[in-house]
C-alpha cells in the first residue's frame, strides 16, 4: 500500500486476535459491513486479509467462497482465485480484487477502508 494511514478509516472488527481466530478459523471467510460497504474478511495460513466482498468478475459474494493453501480466496460461482498478496486473479481472467489493510493492534483487529474522494 502506498497510501498514508490518514487516507483510511479504521474499523475495529474484533476485540482481539484470539476472537478473530475463533470467529473466523483459518481457511474461513466472513462477511462484514463497514461504513455501509460489504467486506470479505479472510483468514488464511498467511494471516488476516480483507477485500471487497463483491467478486470483480460478476459480483458474487466472495465471503461465501473458500480459501486455499496458496493464500487465495476462491469465488464460489466460477472459481476464480484471488491472491491475498496483491488481489490479482491467478489467471488474469478479471481485474484485481480490492484489498483493504488489516492491522492486529493491542486492543483489537482493525480493517482500514480508504476514504472516497468527495464528488466534485
Ligand atoms: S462471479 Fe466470481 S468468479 Fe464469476
Amino acid at each position: 500500500m502506498d497510501q498514508s494511514k490518514a487516507d483510511y478509516t479504521w474499523h475495529k472488527v474484533f476485540g482481539s486476535s484470539a476472537e478473530a481466530k475463533e470467529q473466523v478459523p483459518v481457511r474461513k471467510l466472513k462477511q462484514l459491513v463497514l461504513g455501509g460497504r460489504s467486506i470479505c474478511f479472510a483468514h488464511t495460513a498467511a494471516g488476516f486479509f480483507a477485500l471487497d466482498d463483491a467478486c470483480p468478475h460478476l459480483g458474487y459474494s466472495l465471503s461465501k467462497g473458500t480459501t486455499n493453501y496458496l493464500n487465495e480466496v476462491i469465488c464460489p460461482w466460477h472459481s476464480y482465485r484471488f491472491s491475498m498478496t496483491d488481489g490479482r486473479e491467478c489467471e488474469f481472467r478479471t481485474r484485481k480484487a480490492e484489498l483493504h489493510p488489516v492491522e492486529v493492534r493491542e486492543d483489537g483487529v482493525y480493517v482500514g477502508i480508504k476514504e472516497e474522494a468527495p464528488a466534485t
